[in-house]
């Protein structure tokens, strides 16, 4: 689609779940697009989610591109950050819909990253029992993952992602062109999450990271463009799957058992998402080599692009007593554990994965091997 000289759409890839099939754009100059959006449901109002370091770069644009189709276009601007993924942020959107009127055909636009993608899917999918929402990530994870396939939520001090719903946007809308003033860490953070798709499903993938990281780095359109493509098509396979993760789509938690301990472990937000993910991948890939699935060499490749990509490789320290107990508490709150056993996701073989249990010897091994 070309709508004018500078908006592009290089790539679309769609979302395959009967009804609630969506598409995912990539391109340039999408946000202030209005075309892109004439297909959504016909409604009054829009109500953009952002928060207080997105909207004054972006929130502008978006909404005037949506007043073309919308006669009231709100925003609603909540604090920044994962510690404000919580009950009290939530009640602000549903605040701005009451205080307005809005009724059951409004659209919600999340404008930011996973956290506003997040918290907006799971307003969405709870206001008058469900009205539409849309994607508009802004960074690079959630360009890759948290904006596509629907699962929505916020954190309680317990666990993280403890409280939400699967939810799918009608549409995702992602603009290379914000990329651009994304902080270099929050790259890093996405970073992880792309690695992510070469190890559990694409090593060909893998082979590409490892040689167009550096392009990565920079931002080269090109390169941004062709990652999150792949990693959105290998989402897509994945979720249109499993939608509500009954199998298969757990592949898409590699790293993350360790990953979200460590994060809820240092307190939220100390460690972005993605340096949880990073990290968590190099110990992953650890208890698959203990548990030979793959072999020191794999583990070695893989740590060495987390590295490069900027992301720690060695966990913290979290707590002086008992770290891997610590760690083993907190990973038993795991959406994948079973009768309070872990369940872990492993590298079955470059390019495939599975999930298992693994014995609390090894898991302990693993831990103290792989911290600070
Ligand atoms: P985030 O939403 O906190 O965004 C990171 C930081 O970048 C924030 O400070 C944000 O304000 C800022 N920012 C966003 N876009 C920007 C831009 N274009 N320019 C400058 N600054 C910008 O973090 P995230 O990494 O996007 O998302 C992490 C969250 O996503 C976590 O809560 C995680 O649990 C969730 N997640 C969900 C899924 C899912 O499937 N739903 C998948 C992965 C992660
Ligand atoms: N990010 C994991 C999933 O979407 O299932």
């Amino acid at each position: 689609m070309q709508a004018n000289s500078l908006s592009f759409v290089s790539a679309k890839v769609q979302i395959d779940l009967d009804e609630r099939s969506y598409p995912i754009l990539i391109g340039t100059a999408l946000l202030s697009n209005p075309l892109l959006y004439q297909d959504l449901p016909k409604a009054a109002t829009a109500l953009v989610v952002s928060n207080t370091s997105v909207a004054p770069l972006y929130a502008k644009q978006l909404s005037e591109a949506l007043h073309a189709y919308y006669s009231k276009v709100l925003l609603v601007i909540l604090p920044d950050g994962e510690i404000h993924k919580d009950w009290p942020t939530l009640q602000l959107i549903f605040d701005a819909l009451l205080e307005n009127g809005c009724d059951r055909k409004t659209v919600l636009y999340a404008l930011g990253g996973g956290v506003v993608g997040d918290m907006t899917g799971f307003a969405a999918a709870s206001y008058m029992r469900g009205v539409p929402f849309v994607q508009v990530p802004t960074t690079l994870l959630a360009q890759v993952d948290s904006s596509v396939g629907g699962k929505t939520a916020i954190n309680h001090p317990l666990g993280k992602n403890m409280i939400g719903a699967f939810y799918q946007p009608q549409l995702v809308v992602c603009d290379l062109d914000v990329l651009q003033t994304l902080p270099d860490r929050e790259l890093s953070a996405g970073l992880a999450e792309i690695i992510k798709y070469g190890p559990i499903a694409d090593m060909g993938f893998f082979d590409w990271l490892e040689n167009n990281l550096d392009a990565l780095l920079d931002k080269e359109p090109a390169a941004l463009a062709h990652a999150i493509r792949r990693s959105c098509e290998i989402k897509a396979w994945v979720v249109g799957q499993d939608e509500r993760e009954t199998g298969l789509r757990a592949i898409l938690n590699f790293g993350h058992t360790f990953g979200h301990a460590i994060e809820s472990g240092l307190g939220y937000g100390k460690w972005l998402h993605g340096e949880g993910v990073g990290c968590g991948m190099v110990m992953a890939a650890h208890l698959s080599q203990r548990l030979g699935r793959v072999d020191m060499a794999f583990v070695e490749r893989l740590t060495t692009l987390i590295q490069r990509a900027g992301l720690p490789v060695k966990g913290p320290a979290l707590s002086a007593a008992d770290n891997a107990g610590c760690y083993l508490k907190l990973m038993r709150v795991d959406k994948k554990s079973e009768a309070g056993e872990i369940r872990f996701v492993v590298i079955d073989g470059p390019g495939k994965a599975t999930v298992c249990p693994a014995s609390n010897v090894m898991v302990r091994e693993v831990i103290d091997s792989c911290c600070a």
